[in-house]
């Protein structure tokens, strides 16, 4: 769940950043694209309020922080390059 959750936040990340760099240019599609960013918003927390009811919520909270490190840490250690779910 936290893996999923993970993910979701990614994606809900990019939309935003999609959505922003549309919205001057083309309007219609930032729209589309803050549609698609609340959607993987949505789908992150459910993943994380799932991952709350099957273990205590303080356990889910810190192994959630130990991924978030460790992703960081992944990503700041590849180099810079285009890829679809990479640091830069
Ligand atoms: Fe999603």
């Amino acid at each position: 769940l936290l893996v999923a959750a993970l993910i979701e936040v990614r994606s809900c990340e990019r939309f935003g950043v999609l959505a922003a760099a549309a919205s001057e240019d083309d309007p219609e599609l930032a729209e589309f694209y803050r549609g698609l960013f609340a959607s993987e918003f949505g789908h992150y927390h459910v993943f994380l309020k799932l991952a709350a009811k099957i273990d205590d919520e303080q356990r889910v909270e810190a192994r959630w922080q130990e991924m978030l490190a460790a992703e960081a840490k992944i990503i700041s250690e590849e180099p810079v390059g285009p890829r679809i779910h990479s640091g830069w």
